[in-house]
């Protein structure tokens, strides 16, 4: 057990607080990055204008041979490029293997204070998250980083997802959690051979008919439960559940059908293998602007949040009126970073213009 009254200590002396909520800014997509490939550094500037959050990857899909290079090019990027708004975030090798320390060692110490989240892969149980979380203290510490790096475990081993609820709680350090299929299905020895979505042998049928006609059949969701569970995880501790990668990258419905599944059980944001699927994660994440019209009519229909109230046929009472709030709020912070979404939304910018 853990005083819970030293939660909001630093873990090193000389190390910044912990922050206990949350930021939230913008994360309707985490777009990842190979930094050591030169033509993919050089378009940062305009990738950076596109995304919520940047992610140097230094784990899975980058070659043995280029993982150097890829922890030096992220540092460049930290050093050499203004990311405006834009999120700067790593993904570190996994906790077992022979590059993660000098991750940690090299990306703290250079560009620390550039640094808002690492992405822990393959993370099992809340000792992990300790390992990092006292490592990431000694280390600002010793760099004098000014405000603490947040940690964010990727979800894609069954006893992490055994461990759930206590990877969430582990550390005021969690910023959130990311759904992994494709380690997760290794994992559990599931037969597939995809990184998320659906798979065609995955239904429920129709009872047989007496003239003995098709039945029919209809996909099921793989990943709902998982899913469930992680948001459930994570709501009930004040961090940010996103869905991972969907890999067919030539498959924008199916891209666009996982991330929406997603968003309605309420995933802030998803991952991006390619820069169409920015473009994908952008108009699912951000609500609909119908449903942001709908929304602030139940607010101003139910002025203190109390009572019961009809709407277009449709009762309204205060459990609606939390979920408009939601709504509402996501839909506000978005439109302060795109003019364009405030129109849509019938709010008025501050930005002018
Ligand atoms: C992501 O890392 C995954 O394994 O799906
Ligand atoms: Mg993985």
């Amino acid at each position: 057990m853990r005083n819970p009254r030293d939660f909001g200590k630093p873990l090193a002396v000389g190390a910044p607080e912990p922050l206990l909520d949350v930021p939230f800014k913008p994360s309707r997509m985490i777009h990842f990055l190979d930094a050591s490939n030169d033509k993919m550094v050089a378009k940062v500037p305009d990738i950076a204008r596109k995304t919520d959050i940047l992610l140097g990857n230094l784990e899975d899909a980058v070659p043995v041979d280029r993982k150097e290079a890829a922890r030096e090019g992220l540092i460049r990027v930290g050093r050499e490029f203004d990311l405006g708004e834009t999120q700067l975030w790593t993904r570190v090798n996994s906790l077992d293997s022979p590059w993660v320390l000098d991750d940690l060692l090299r990306l703290v110490g250079e560009i620390g204070d550039r640094l808002d989240v690492i992405m822990v892969p393959k993370v099992e149980g809340a000792w992990d998250i300790h390992y990092v979380d006292r490592l990431l203290a000694q280390l600002e510490a010793k760099h004098g980083v000014q405000k603490p790096i947040l940690v964010h475990a990727i979800l894609e081993t069954s006893l992490g997802v055994a461990n759930l609820e206590e990877i969430a709680a582990a550390s005021p350090r969690m910023q959130g959690m990311s759904f992994g299929p494709a380690d997760l299905a290794a994992s559990r020895r599931m037969k597939t051979t995809r990184v998320g979505g659906g798979h065609p042998g995955y239904v429920v049928i129709a009872d047989p008919s007496e003239d003995g006609g098709p039945r029919a059949t209809a996909q099921q969701d793989l990943w709902h439960y998982s899913i469930g569970r992680m948001v459930d995880a994570c709501t009930a501790t004040g961090i940010l559940p996103f869905y991972g990668p969907f890999g067919d990258i030539s498959d924008d419905l199916g891209c666009e059908a996982q991330f929406r599944a997603a968003f309605l059980m309420g995933c802030v944001g998803a991952w991006s293998l390619h820069p169409r699927q920015i473009e994908i994660a952008k108009r699912v994440f951000s609500p609909d602007p119908d449903e942001v019209r709908f929304a602030k009519r139940v607010i101003e229909a139910i002025p203190d949040g109390r009572g019961v109230h009809m709407l277009d046929g449709k009762m309204q009472d205060d459990a609606t009126w939390k979920q408009c709030q939601v709504m509402v709020h996501l839909a506000e912070l978005l439109a302060q970073k795109d003019p364009e979404l405030a129109e849509a939304y019938g709010f008025v910018t501050t930005t002018g213009s």
